[in-house]
């Protein structure tokens, strides 16, 4: 074997290759900001108000990127999220500005309810057959195809359903085709665990809850096959790519999703990135080399899109190479 591993013929042999194509970078806009402010659980992540958002987008253009995907924190919430699809709304903003100084820019936003509810869950929320507190699904499916057609309306490209209701990807499809947005595709959060490593994130977008968790609807972390059965729905309901969040922890559920056919989308969540932020500033890894190889990983196991908060600092590396 050592033959193949000499320095010359390494690299020609190389099976998985890392590129600024590949890569999806979150953004995050702040209708209450007017200067970027630091998001202190993740170094080197800022909140932006959407006066700003198209210089990043146009930064992050020139850096190489041709994808975002836009993460809103209104001024107001309700219970029943009624800013997430304000025409005015901090998402509906940002997508305009940044479409009308990067045209070509692929913007992909966030659908959920999450950030824009009074109680932080993901959609309308009421009493189950228990008489317990929870995320009801079919009430919520019109509260999403309200928010998918709104952000549709204002540019997106692509809308990212991300709240796991039964039911989300064909009831979006049906109301994008109904708009005559046929063209915008659906990147569906397919098969997105309940887990510990979206911790920062709640920071980030300010989307915390006020009651029980996310177990009800997000998947547990020890089920693979139905993992694989949630994104097989979401490729029969109509969905364009699919998604596995987090990424790192979850590459044996992400092998197994890319062989459906579809495109797949791994998301290496706030939580992958703050454990390497954190490990790097101790000195105890180094960071250039540990997010390469989680990267290259995740390509290995058979991503075709990385949405990553690493994304400038890797074009910057692979300038470098
Ligand atoms: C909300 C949403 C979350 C993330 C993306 N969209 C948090 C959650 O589901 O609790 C996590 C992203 C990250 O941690 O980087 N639907
Ligand atoms: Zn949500």
């Amino acid at each position: 074997m050592r033959r193949s591993r000499s320095k010359n013929i390494q690299p020609l042999l190389r099976e998985s290759h890392l590129s600024k194509n590949d890569l999806v970078a979150p953004l995050f806009v702040d209708e209450n900001l007017t200067e970027p402010l630091l998001i202190t659980a993740m170094p080197g992540q800022f909140r932006y108000p959407v006066s700003g958002i198209a210089r990043v987008a146009e930064q992050l253009w020139g850096q190489g990127i041709r994808a975002i995907l836009l993460f809103g924190i209104p001024v107001t919430k309700d219970p029943v999220a009624q800013s997430a699809y304000d025409p005015d709304g901090v998402i509906q903003q940002a997508v305009r500005n940044v479409k009308a100084a990067v045209p070509s820019m692929v913007v992909i936003t966030d659908v959920c309810a999450c950030e824009y509810t009074t109680h932080g869950h993901c959609g309308i929320v009421g009493e189950t057959r228990c008489g317990e507190k929870d995320l009801l699904n079919d009430a919520s499916l019109e509260l999403m195809n309200e928010i998918a057609v709104s952000h549709a309306v204002a540019g997106a490209d692509i809308v990212a359903p991300s709240c796991m209701l039964d039911g989300m990807v064909g009831s979006i499809r049906q109301a994008l085709d109904d708009a005559e947005f046929e063209e915008v595709l659906i990147m569906s959060y397919s098969t997105k665990f309940a887990s510990a490593l979206y911790g920062p994130f709640r920071e980030a977008a300010g989307s915390g809850y006020e009651f029980g968790d996310r177990t009800t609807y997000q998947l547990n972390p020890g089920n693979s096959r139905e993992a694989y059965l949630e994104s097989r729905m979401d490729m029969d309901e109509g969905a364009d790519i699919l998604m596995v969040k987090p990424a790192g922890f979850y590459l044996d559920v992400l092998a197994g999703i890319a062989t459906l056919g579809l495109p797949v989308a791994a998301y290496q969540v706030s939580g992958e990135y703050s454990m390497i932020k954190a490990a790097a500033a101790q000195g105890w890894i180094k960071e250039r080399e540990t997010v390469l190889e989680s990267l290259i990983c995740i390509k290995r196991a058979g991503a075709d899109l990385i949405i990553t908060y690493f994304a400038s600092d890797v074009c910057r590396w692979l300038d470098e190479e």
